[in-house]
């Protein structure tokens, strides 16, 4: 092994590439095995079957990031061999090959088959910007990167992780406010994930000028990535998940519609709006109180004028209902006798300047000083000031403006942050701060509501963010491209592990029209945050701002999600368990239709595992819709389509194309006001003839608090079995008794007039269904009339509702 690098003569010159080079030692440890090589050192580690780690630096020691990742390595048996110049780390999964007269990496499945591998530029620098090069398969895919725009399928476009305010961003504009360096590849070997762990600013270029090779960079710091594989890509994103953690069970009242407005004020407007929802009949949980609730923008105050008695307005709405969020902006408001600013003056919570003078920049309040995030002292302190909101009884916080944001939108990277403990500049620390930020939120949150689930939404974060917040993609246009970016945002966001996000329904910037605005609220009824927002000096945007007819189909829409609720409910809870996407691309569970990556369907997605959501703009009255292998029910008929194919569908403004998947099974309740009103007792099943089976894990809590995590919860599978002709729903495990007590299950596609329940013969009982109420007709012209769909006849059976076993057979 004493080949001459041909690239280290270039060590010296740091403008040109050097490779990492030749393996010169290297030895293993419990994880793995760590060496040197001419130009620098390298470690690969296996963290279980699915995930082995590779990092390489020019330093002795490795640099840490102590903020994505929250699993170390598992006692996970692994064969190191070394062959000519070929060694590897074979795991039960994943069998990762080192070329070690150039430090290349070739990752395959158990089977051989080539997942991934470096061009032979493998892992290099040029200065202190470190590089990943990596070969394209035949026919691959990239899909992932968390909050980017573009098309679902990555390939042909570089992309940078640099946090960033961007107010009315273009669909194709990048980089926004948060960052995730993880991705997915896919291709005719199979799938794999990888996931660049470095808080500096990243690229990741997919073919973008070349067609040699895809590649990520970061300006500095080590080569730190982790690659994951599994059969699947549902698989991958639990692996990343089980790596960078999960989203916490949030509150329930959070998966209820949320209503936001910068700003609403002064309290009379925020009642008047509260009461709209409740006289309209439109369910509602959350109002916001944007940056006007502040006096003079100054976090952790209420503007005397406006909200005269803050505490006595939120009690006054939770008595309608409704919960209260607030903005906080990290931007302190440099100002003598503000006691935030003279707190963290004194106790030396700011960012400041290498000579220790504070780091000021102008927001909304003017001249600011911007707390450390990235210091757990300032974590506590912000926590600790949270009572704040939480006396007045504020409920949500939302963390905006971190990116940091500051007017001029140019930071000087000389500034400085804790990095826990670390140190280090805003090149390394800006990507992270936001999260922080959320972090801090989280923690005050239960600081000062021990027992209660926090809500926190955030603007900006990174790779983790899931476990403190919530995520919407900040300011978007009101137009009809922006409705579809939104989804491919959520969606990719939902791939990147955030599965709970959102979009601005309506659009922040500019006026919706009222078409866009009616199918808007539709789209945002089947997404895992669905909260409308618009800016100041806009027209009134309320579900109700647009006239009857978008009056009648946001509150169908609106409708619907509350009583798909008791399903949206269980989803979430599986996404705690294994984090997967609830807004779910198509590629998480078909990768390998090339028709989902096309232009005309990649917006298409999975809600909740049941509903295909064609979205579809608001002036087409027809949309072509491809349907993945599996058979489909249009929702709203019944009417059963093969999968493997495009349809034409006729999309007219009040029926939002979505379907259900053959062998599905979901849950619903009866019409409430808002997510903790009384429901009418009765849990629906819906269920869906279909040849693949299912498995539904349906979940119950108190929809609130801690008491879940003692068992207080009511939860089952429930199982359709296509072979057997059966449904059965488990014995329900957990101390809770539902919060349902009589059952009733509708068969759609089924043609029996009795089914078998414990072995006894049940006749079925039969009605119509409609899924959406039918419009008024306020045109008298019938040919300007809507259309209305009702299934005929839908076969159904009543029963208990109990935690015990039912078997229910002969549904053919
Ligand atoms: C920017 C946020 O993106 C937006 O949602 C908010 O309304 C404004 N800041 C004002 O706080």
């Amino acid at each position: 092994m004493n080949h001459a690098n041909p690239a280290s003569k270039n060590t010296k010159n740091s403008s040109r590439n050097t490779s990492l080079g030749e393996v010169l030692e290297w030895k293993s440890n419990r994880s793995g095995i760590e060496g040197k090589t001419t130009l620098g050192n390298f470690r690969l580690t296996v963290y279980q079957d699915g995930i082995i780690r590779v990092q390489a630096s020019l330093h002795e020691q490795f640099e840490s990031n102590p903020y994505s990742v929250i699993s170390s390595p598992l006692s996970t048996k692994f064969d190191i061999s070394e062959a000519g110049n070929i060694l590897a780390v074979t795991t039960a999964l994943i069998r990762l090959e080192v070329d070690l007269e150039r430090f290349c990496l070739s990752f395959f499945d158990k089977k051989g088959n080539l997942l991934n591998r470096d061009d032979s530029m493998g892992i290099s620098w040029i200065g202190t910007e470190v590089t990943a090069y990596k070969e394209v398969q035949k026919n691959e895919k990239f899909v992932g990167l968390g909050e980017k725009t573009g098309n679902l399928n990555r390939f042909g476009k570089a992309y940078t992780n640099w946090n960033t305010d961007y107010f009315a961003y273009g669909v194709g504009d990048d980089p926004l406010y948060m960052s995730i360096p993880f991705y997915l590849g896919t291709h005719d070997q199979g799938s794999y994930g990888i996931f660049f762990d470095n808080t500096h600013k990243t690229v990741f270029n997919f073919g973008a000028s070349t067609n040699r090779f895809i590649y990520f960079s970061a300006e500095d710091g080590d080569m730190d990535y982790y690659f994951f594989h599994q059969p699947t890509m549902a698989e991958i994103i639990s692996s990343y998940t089980w790596l960078t953690g999960r989203m916490q069970m949030p509150p329930k009242w959070a998966l209820g519609f949320q209503q936001c407005r910068y700003s609403y004020y002064p309290e009379s407007e925020v009642y008047a709006v509260a009461q709209g929802f409740r006289d309209k009949k439109m369910p509602a949980d959350v109002i916001y109180l944007d940056i006007h609730h502040m006096e003079a923008y100054k976090v952790f105050t209420f503007d005397g004028e406006k909200f005269p008695n803050a505490k006595a307005m939120i009690s006054r709405l939770k008595e309608k209902g409704f919960k209260v969020v607030v903005i906080m902006d990290p931007g302190i408001k440099t100002q003598k006798g503000y006691l935030p600013y003279e707190e963290g003056m004194e106790k030396g919570l700011f960012v400041n300047y290498p000579d220790g003078k504070t780091y000021e920049a102008q927001v909304w309040p003017g001249w600011c000083a911007f707390p450390d995030f990235t210091k757990a002292e300032t974590r506590t302190w912000w926590a600790e000031k949270m009572a704040f909101y939480t006396e007045a009884g504020v409920d949500g916080f939302w963390t905006d403006m971190n990116e940091p944001a500051s007017w001029g939108q140019f930071t000087p990277n000389l500034i400085e942050f804790d990095y826990d403990g670390e140190g280090a500049s805003h090149r390394k620390a800006r990507n992270i701060y936001g999260m922080q930020m959320a972090r801090s939120a989280q923690e005050g949150a239960a600081l000062q509501n021990p027992d209660k689930r926090p809500f926190v939404l955030t603007r900006s974060g990174f790779s983790g963010i899931q476990r403190y917040a919530a995520a919407w993609t900040g300011d978007n246009v009101a137009s009809e491209e922006h409705m579809m970016a939104g989804i491919r945002l959520v969606n990719s966001l939902g791939l990147s592990g955030v599965s709970f996000a959102g979009y601005d329904v309506g659009g922040f910037a500019g006026e919706a029209s009222k078409s866009l605005f009616a199918r808007w609220m539709s789209i945002g009824a089947f997404a895992p945050f669905y909260r409308a927002h618009s800016m100041i000096n806009s027209n009134d945007a309320e579900p109700w701002a647009f006239g009857e007819e978008v009056e009648e189909i946001s509150r169908n829409y609106m409708k619907l999600r509350y009583r798909l609720l008791p399903t949206i409910y269980s989803k979430f809870y599986s996404s705690t368990q294994s984090g997967l996407p609830i807004s779910a691309s198509l590629a998480v569970h078909y990768p390998k239709e090339d028709s989902i990556y096309q232009s005309a369907f990649q917006n298409e997605y999975l809600f909740c595992d049941a509903f295909l959501v064609a979205p579809v703009e608001s002036y087409k009255e027809i949309t072509k819709v491809y349907l993945p292998q599996g058979d489909w029910y249009y929702l709203y008929s019944d009417q059963k389509h093969q999968g493997n194919q495009v349809i034409y569908q006729d999309s007219p403004l009040n029926y939002l194309p979505v379907y259900v998947k053959a062998g599905e099974v979901f849950a619903m309740q009866s019409d409430v006001e808002h997510t903790e009103d009384n429901h009418d007792g009765v849990l629906r099943l819906h269920v869906y003839k279909g040849n693949a089976g299912s498995e539904f894990l349906y979940y119950e809590d108190a929809g609130e608090g801690w008491e879940y995590l003692k068992d207080e919860y009511f939860r089952r599978s429930i199982r359709y079995k296509a072979d057997s002709e059966s449904l059965i729903l488990e014995k329900a495990s957990g101390t809770l008794a539902s919060h349902y007590s009589k059952l009733r299950i509708y068969f759609h596609g089924f043609e029996n007039h009795a089914v078998q329940v414990n072995g006894k013969s049940h006749a079925l009982q039969h009605g119509n269904y409609a899924f959406l109420d039918k419009l008024t007709e306020f045109d008298p012209l019938p040919e300007h009339h809507h259309p209305y769909f009702e299934i005929k006849n839908l076969p159904y059976l009543e029963l208990p509702h109990t935690a015990e076993e039912l078997v229910i057979t002969h549904l053919f």
